[in-house]
């Protein structure tokens, strides 16, 4: 049977677990971030989901400090993908960022991943615009 996978907003991280996790999802190098300093410091929450073995997804959502969140670096690691656990972190998001007085819960993504926000995790299609800076 699989191992049940725990969400928890706000939940408890080390910063390597989190680093180790978005050079999987991203198939970058493992960086050095102090995640939690930055989080605390500014995102309206994230979201922790953890098995037996450890963090196996991570979302963080940022936000305009009044009705607006945004969903960053939606990442699950590659053992348990396509189970739910996306899925599962995203409806853990928007409920908890509701609970914060929220209105509005935001993504931006490419293309490939259409299924999985409008889909699986209920996001409607909007305009939305990207300028980039450096
Ligand atoms: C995108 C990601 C978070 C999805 O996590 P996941 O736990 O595998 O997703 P779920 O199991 O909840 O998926 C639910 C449904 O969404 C769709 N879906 C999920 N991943 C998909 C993918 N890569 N391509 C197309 N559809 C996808 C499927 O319909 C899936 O249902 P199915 O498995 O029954 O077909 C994960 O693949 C990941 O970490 N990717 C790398 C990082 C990334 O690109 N993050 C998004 C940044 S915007």
């Amino acid at each position: 049977m699989l191992d049940p996978v725990r969400y928890e907003w706000r939940g408890p991280f080390h910063n390597q677990e989190v680093n180790t996790l978005h050079a999987e999802a991203f198939e970058h190098r493992l960086f050095d971030d102090d995640w939690n300093d930055r989080l605390s410091r500014l995102s309206l929450g994230w979201v922790t989901a953890r098995d037996d073995a450890g963090l196996v997804g991570f979302v963080n959502i940022i936000w305009d400090g009044l009705g607006h969140a945004f969903v960053e670096d939606t990442i699950v690691a590659v053992r348990v993908r396509r189970q739910g656990v996306g899925v599962g972190l995203i409806d853990a998001a928007r409920e908890s960022s509701a609970a914060a007085g929220c209105e509005w819960l935001h993504v931006d993504f490419e293309d490939h991943l259409k299924s999985f926000y409008f889909d699986a995790c209920g996001f409607r299609s909007t305009n939305a615009g990207l300028i980039k800076l450096r």
